[in-house]
């Protein structure tokens, strides 16, 4: 049997959903899972128990590298009472050319779950329609919506809310970031305002989706070519790197195209005194922010890497518990 959550006049049910993108969701479930990982966060601050996934095991497979997505996920699992497995595609026959739905099937008998972090998002789309269990997205190409939880749960702790704010983003706009953001920022209502150099800018059915769900909830969506139209009264400044994982032999060309496009002392002036500073990390100080901005005061990335184990946390109650 499938346990609901009722929240007001709406039922909310996770168990066994998929968690790929952010607008799967709707945006009483994205509070939900927010306020979930208050929850969570406040027990595990407090030392308290919260091992809600006692006995089940998340296999974690990964195509590209990482540092906060493998830590926080296996931490995350081990907190709760679980256990995670790491799987490295160079390991598994998947890297060797076994087939994607083979792979679905196989961990479907072992594993409670599985996260992945991969290329191509079609991928994480195919293994999720082939394994009975829960699949959670860990990244692709085309997005980061684990990132995108932990950026609103950190965004909520700083300003209060989320409702009302402006959120900006400076740099790829055709980055799984970016469009993460974009899909989040407006199901949560947010205005969000995007700034990328001609030929970087997001996912065209991302950004018309975003502008159709924005309005449901009163958001606004601008992209622009502009920053610092972008960043006016921005409450919250947001970048990732200019060259992401897989696109390295770019890099030349990227760090050309993004100049005009890096988060700096001057830039932020024409957000609200106020704003706060997010960067998923890995950072390249001196390309797409300055030291003085991700290493200054307004800055709130560490917050925003420990978010990714509350955040988490919650998604993995909800979907295996
Ligand atoms: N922000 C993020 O996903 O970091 P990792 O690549 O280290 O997992
Ligand atoms: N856009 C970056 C995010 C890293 C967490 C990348 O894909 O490399």
């Amino acid at each position: 049997m499938v346990e609901a959550i009722q929240v007001n006049d709406q039922v909310l049910q996770f168990k066994g959903k998929d968690f790929l993108q952010l607008s799967d969701f709707t945006t009483e479930e994205i509070l939900y899972m927010l306020d979930v990982a208050k929850e969570i966060k406040s027990l595990q601050k407090q030392g308290k128990p919260h091992a809600y996934l006692s006995g089940k095991v998340l296999g974690m497979i990964f195509e590209k590298s990482s540092t906060r997505t493998r830590v926080s996920f296996e931490v995350g699992m081990l907190q709760l009472g679980g256990h995670a497995i790491f799987l490295s595609s160079k390991d598994i026959q998947l890297g060797r050319g076994e087939s994607i739905s083979d792979t679905a099937k196989v961990l479907s008998r072992y594993v409670d779950g599985i996260m992945i972090r991969t290329f191509s998002h079609e991928s994480v789309e195919e293994l999720a329609a082939n394994a009975t269990i829960p699949v959670i997205n860990g990244l692709t190409d085309l997005q980061h919506p684990a990132q995108v939880l932990a950026d609103l749960l950190t965004i909520q702790e700083h300003k209060g809310k989320l409702a009302g704010l402006k959120l900006c983003y400076i740099g790829d706009g055709n980055n799984n970031v970016a469009h993460s953001l974009m899909e989040g920022a407006v199901k949560v209502g947010m205005d969000i305002s995007i700034a990328s150099p001609p030929g970087y800018l997001p996912n065209g059915t991302i950004t018309v989706n975003a502008i159709k769900d924005g309005g449901q909830t009163g958001s606004n969506v601008m992209i622009t070519n502009d920053p610092v139209a972008a960043v006016q009264d921005a409450d919250v400044i947001v970048t990732d790197v200019w060259t992401s994982m897989g696109q390295e032999e770019e890099t030349e060309k990227r760090l050309k195209a993004f100049s005009a496009y890096q988060v700096n002392a001057e830039l932020c002036k024409h957000a609200k005194s106020d704003f706060i500073f997010l960067h998923c990390l890995p950072a390249h100080r001196g390309e797409e922010v300055t030291a003085e901005i991700i290493d200054g005061s307004h800055s709130v990335v560490f917050d925003e890497a420990e978010n990714r184990l509350h955040a988490q946390k919650a998604i993995l109650k909800l979907l295996l518990a």
